[in-house]
């Protein structure tokens, strides 16, 4: 029986960090996994979230179970960041799920279930794991294009004509609704604009992956390609995650949303979301989204996670900046000013998986094998090292 069994290969993000740890080289950098760090390479428990958990220790009455759909509150404090005011609640299902993974895989299961017809287009590009979920979930995947030839820029004309030519009415088009994973290349307002109309000229469903809303170019500034897309259909499904903005990883903490074109349609929706959750884990965790609540019901706490959100994402900004200044200084001859056109926690660099490899066993570097770098991994005192590190795998 067990004999049988092939190991599996090593998961590619996930994986590497295992081997980072394994990794007796006391100059090691991590710029894999999509954490965020701060200059000490920790990955801090923010002030906000600190100061809730300690609201919900004094207050917490019992670890009963919630419903399978999750915290009421939590699940308007989504609708709130990711909708706004845009759409009628009796339009919107919000279940809470475990991260952002556990909302795209009940997603999948429900589309497999209740769209049997559907296919799901990913962006070429994307997640690594986005089709790992999708397979698993036995939905059907096609993948469309998505960056242009100098792989530094969104091929918006060569997306739009794949999925004109190709996708078929009632299939799903999985969007990263800001900072794209892995390359930090995203639509513009405008661009946006164009998806939305093939989207509904098309009868495509969107499904959109908003794991990182805040780290593009501010919380409601992240919403808009998601909010010009729901301007254009009546029907789309959000996976958010608030692993990255609140810094609530291992919390587990995320949500699907699910936006009907009326309130009858969207009651039977989320039965069937509610079925799917049931065979899976049957109900979310407290805490994570107990957190989420608790300080989204508080004004200042509310200030203290954006000032805090808002220090995360300068700060990336900031690494973007002096990563590109200092491989000038290499010599190496490589421009990468295209980083700073690019948004979130990550930049595709170009890297060869050779020069990956390299990066890895000569230097102690850890990125993505397709050459994704999480930016949010740099630190200023070790810039210079790294860029030289880069500049001699790249000679
Ligand atoms: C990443 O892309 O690195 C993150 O989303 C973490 C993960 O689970 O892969």
């Amino acid at each position: 029986r067990f004999s049988v069994i092939q190991t599996a290969p090593p998961d590619a993000i996930l994986g590497l960090t295992e081997a980072f740890n394994a990794d007796p080289n006391p100059g090691k950098m991590n710029l894999s996994v999509g954490v965020y760090k701060d200059e000490n390479g920790q990955t801090p428990i923010l002030k906000s979230v600190k100061a809730a958990e300690q609201k919900i220790l004094d207050s917490e009455a019992t670890k009963g179970y919630l419903s399978i759909d999750g915290l009421p509150e939590y699940r308007a404090d989504v609708r709130n960041l990711v909708f706004g005011e845009t759409l009628a609640a009796d339009r919107v299902a919000v279940l809470q799920t475990p991260g952002g993974t556990g909302a795209l895989r009940v997603a999948a299961d429900f589309m497999q279930t209740q769209l049997p017809k559907a296919r799901i287009w990913m962006p070429n590009p994307t997640w690594a794991n986005h089709p790992a979920i999708f397979s698993a979930a036995g939905l059907p995947s096609e993948t469309y294009r998505y960056l242009g030839d100098d792989r530094t820029s969104l091929d918006l004309d060569g997306m739009l004509g794949a999925l004109d030519d190709n996708a078929k009415p009632g299939d799903a088009i999985l969007l990263h609704g800001c900072c794209h994973n892995p390359t930090g290349i995203d639509p513009t307002p405008e661009d946006w604009k164009q998806i939305a109309a093939v989207i509904a000229k098309k009868n495509l469903l969107p499904l959109i992956d908003f794991a990182y809303q805040g780290f593009g170019d501010g919380i409601e500034q992240d919403a808009v390609g998601l909010r010009t897309v729901l301007e254009h259909v009546d029907e789309a499904i959000v996976c958010t995650s608030f692993s990255k903005n609140f810094g609530l990883y291992s919390e587990r903490v995320g949500a699907v949303s699910l936006v009907a074109a009326d309130a009858p349609q969207c009651a039977a929706a989320l039965s069937q979301l509610k079925r799917v959750v049931r065979t899976n884990y049957s109900n979310p965790p407290r805490h994570g989204g107990a957190i989420v609540a608790t300080i989204l019901a508080d004004e200042q706490l509310t200030e203290l996670w954006k000032e805090e959100l808002e220090t995360m994402r300068l700060r990336i900004t900031k690494l973007r900046e002096q990563f590109v200044e200092t491989m000038k200084s290499t010599g190496s001859g490589h421009d990468f000013s295209f980083l700073l056109r690019q948004k979130g926690m990550f930049s595709y660099s170009g890297l060869s998986p050779m020069q990956v490899d390299e990066l890895k066993s000569k230097h102690g570097i850890y990125i993505v094998g397709s050459g994704r770098i999480n930016v949010a991994g740099m630190s200023e005192t070790k810039m210079n090292s790294f860029c030289e590190a880069v500049a001699s795998v790249l000679s």
